[in-house]
């Protein structure tokens, strides 16, 4: 009796060993992983812009691109078809250049709400300090061409000029918007 509820119980574990071999999922493609110390580091020697790659790289890039060129090329028909805005190129083909330093930091900091977004940007402050966002706004400059970090150097001096005149301080929540004439 003992050897026949044993025996029973042999191959029940044998069918349960089976049905999990076969359960296994077959890989449908390769998948290489990189070991941690294999993943690449940056090439710059400036520590600020060794910051700004990598927590671009990390928060921003899935949106905005690898290399600031925007939203994924092949999902652009997609969100285009349901009648929402794409991601914006940060690189020299965007308009992020025509912009003062003090608007892209506020951009960042309270993120762009907007429902004609497919992705909507989120806040990153405080998640992020004005330090942080300035090293990631530094890598992006390196996108643009002479003459639109130029314009943009003027438009943020013109800027922090106007709040001079304003009496209100560099520091001052973003809320401070300078006036017109
Ligand atoms: C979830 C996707 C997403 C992520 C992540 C994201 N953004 Fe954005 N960002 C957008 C969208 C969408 C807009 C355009 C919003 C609009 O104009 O309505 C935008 C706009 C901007 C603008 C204004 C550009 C211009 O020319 O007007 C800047 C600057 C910017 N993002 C920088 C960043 C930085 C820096 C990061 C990382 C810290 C980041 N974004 C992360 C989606 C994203």
């Amino acid at each position: 009796m003992v050897r026949k509820l044993m025996a029973i119980l042999l191959l029940f574990t044998l069918t349960l060993a089976a049905c999990g071999q076969i359960a296994q999922p077959t890989p449908q493609f390769d998948i290489t992983l990189v070991a941690p110390e294999d993943v690449p580091t940056t090439t710059f020697t400036d520590p600020v812009l060794a910051q700004g790659e990598e927590l671009y790289t990390l928060i921003c890039a899935h949106c905005h691109g690898y290399e600031g060129e925007g939203q994924l090329e092949s999902t652009i028909e997609n969100t285009l078809a349901l009648g929402m805005h794409t991601v914006p190129a940060l690189n020299s083909s965007g308009h992020i250049w025509q912009h003062p330093d003090q608007l892209l930091i506020r951009v960042v900091q309270e993120g762009i709400q907007n429902p004609l977004d497919q992705f909507p940007m989120a806040s990153f402050s405080p998640g992020l300090s004005e330090e942080e966002i300035r090293a990631i706004l530094a890598y992006i400059k390196l996108w643009w061409t002479d003459e639109q970090r130029q314009h943009q150097a003027q438009l943020t001096e013109n800027w922090a000029r106007r709040l001079e005149q304003l009496g209100i301080s560099e520091s001052t929540p973003t809320s401070a918007t300078p006036s017109a004439e």
